[in-house]
């Protein structure tokens, strides 16, 4: 390969989500000289980007997409065009567990990436830089670089591996300012492009540059260790409740230690979002692949204490409140993986509402920025069966059993237990004196997150559990 990369001046990045959006955003505000198009086959999400509401709610993200849409960003469903006309496209589509198959339940679906891929490898003529930007599993480059290597029209390509490590919440600050970004390639001058790209904002220092293996293992291996580091602070909650400790004054002292650090150690009902779980579980299954059970069952762990928390959670409310949930109204705060997102996937509150319902609850849900519609979906996927169907049974069971509320008093009014399950700023500031006053007594109070921890809500009358403690 002998030819020479210009500067890119036009991008595409295929697939407008929680990942693509916010970082095509941040690069068109971040870069005026480029022309930016984000593309999706679902019309609707374009429809919401080009909206004055946004398909996902990210602080700060309305600011930085109103700056420069119209200008050099563009939302579009013409996808082929925008492939076309790019000098470096993105593959920023959804990775999503395999539910089928071989791999069932750990792999990745690649599915999504391939079809982007032999979009790219027929509608393309010249050369073009090709970035993963989708969590994939290790060697996926070399899979996306045999199918771009069909070409129709003779077209060149390299391909780069440029794993985001934005949260959500909080990715307009993490994109602003990354602790690095890291860019896996083969050839170095595309490997400069894209730095070139990134130093408009961000120091060069942390602009790493791997090659494409280490580029991709690094952010299955980023998000393992970070979900470890709450699994393990989960596992120890447990202890905490057996002994009297208190699992926030472990963390605490045990955080002060500069070899290990304050961050990642806050104990909850369950980490969720769509990374940790899916990257700990593609992990697994890239270590039996290559013959390593006994690293498979190092990383399995993770995920197995995960489900035992949210697991534990339930059944503590179930014991706390006489042995039975039946028939009794529970209001439920928060139903997002965390605050400030309205994404769902993997939400722990999915997992404790279905086993909720399974013990036939009542459940009176709130969340700032989930939809009743997102909601009923996740509830309605977790009861699937193997033929990917909901039973009528299951299906009657939501129906009687979930309401919805637009305020967290208003889903506590004449119930029996407020379940915490997301860190909402906003719960916090609730009026607790009224909300005391609607419940049915004793008025529990089951923290999944330690929110209100700091409120004294036993001075108020309630009956108050959290995590670890
Ligand atoms: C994660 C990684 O942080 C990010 O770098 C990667 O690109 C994508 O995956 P995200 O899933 O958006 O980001 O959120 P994160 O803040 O990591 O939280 C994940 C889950 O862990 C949430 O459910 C959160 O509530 C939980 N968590 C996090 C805890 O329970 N305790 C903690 O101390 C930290
Ligand atoms: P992430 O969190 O990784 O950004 P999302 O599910 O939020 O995941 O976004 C992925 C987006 O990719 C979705 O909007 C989906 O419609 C889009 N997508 C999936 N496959 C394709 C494809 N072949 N062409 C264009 N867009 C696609």
């Amino acid at each position: 390969m002998t030819t020479t990369i210009p500067p890119v001046s036009k991008i595409c990045c295929i697939g407008a989500g929680y990942v693509g959006g916010p970082t095509m955003a941040m690069i068109a505000h971040k870069c005026p000289h480029i022309d930016v198009k984000v593309v999706d086959i679902n019309a609707d999400r374009i429809a919401q980007w080009n909206s004055d509401r946004l398909p996902i709610y990210e602080p700060g993200l309305d600011e930085i997409v109103q700056s420069s849409r119209g200008k050099n960003l563009t939302f579009t469903t013409e996808i082929d065009q925008a492939i076309r006309a790019a000098d470096m496209v993105f593959i920023s589509v959804n990775t999503p567990t395999k539910t089928f198959g071989v791999g069932a339940g750990r792999a990745a679906n690649l599915e999504f990436v391939e079809k982007c891929a032999r979009r790219i490898a027929e509608v393309s003529e010249g050369h073009k830089i090709v970035v993963e930007k989708s969590t994939l599993p290790v060697r996926t480059a070399e899979a996306v670089k045999r199918i771009l290597s069909n070409t129709a029209n003779n077209a060149s390509f390299d391909v780069l591996s440029n794993p985001e490590f934005l949260a959500e919440g909080t990715a307009i600050e993490d994109l602003l300012e990354p602790d690095r970004v890291l860019i896996g390639g083969e050839r170095p001058e595309s490997i400069e492009a894209l730095v070139e790209i990134y130093a408009n904002w961000v120091p060069r220092a942390r602009l790493l540059t791997t090659n494409l293996w280490s580029s991709e293992l690094s952010k299955l291996t980023a998000n393992a260790f970070l979900a470890q580091r709450v699994s393990s602070i989960n596992a120890i909650s447990a202890l905490c409740e057996a002994t009297g400790a208190d699992v926030d004054e472990v963390a605490a002292a045990i955080g002060t230690d500069s070899r290990i650090g304050p961050k990642f150690l806050k104990s909850s009902v369950g980490f969720g979002g769509s990374c940790f779980q899916k990257d700990i579980l593609n992990l697994v299954y890239l270590c039996q692949y290559f013959g390593l059970p006994e690293v498979a069952d190092y990383w399995e762990q993770v995920v197995r204490m995960n489900d035992y928390q949210k697991e534990r959670f339930v059944t503590r409310m179930v014991r706390t409140m006489f042995n039975t949930v039946s028939d009794k109204k529970i209001g439920i705060w928060g139903f997002a993986f965390k605050k400030d997102t309205n994404d769902t996937r993997e939400s722990a509150s999915i997992y404790v509402c279905r086993d909720l319902l399974l013990e036939k609850a009542r459940l009176c849900i709130y969340d700032p920025q989930v939809s009743e519609h997102q909601i009923l979906n996740d509830l309605e996927y977790v009861f699937t069966e193997g033929d990917n169907k909901i039973s009528e049974a299951k299906r009657e069971l939501i129906e009687q059993h979930v309401t919805f509320a637009s305020s967290a008093q208003e889903a506590s009014s004449d119930s029996h237990a407020i379940a915490v399950l997301t860190e909402w700023d906003e719960f916090a500031d609730a009026n607790f004196d009224a909300i005391y006053a609607s419940m049915k007594k004793p008025a529990f109070v089951f923290d999944g997150r330690n929110r209100l921890k700091d409120l004294d809500l036993k001075a108020k009358g309630f009956e108050y559990h959290g995590i670890g403690f």
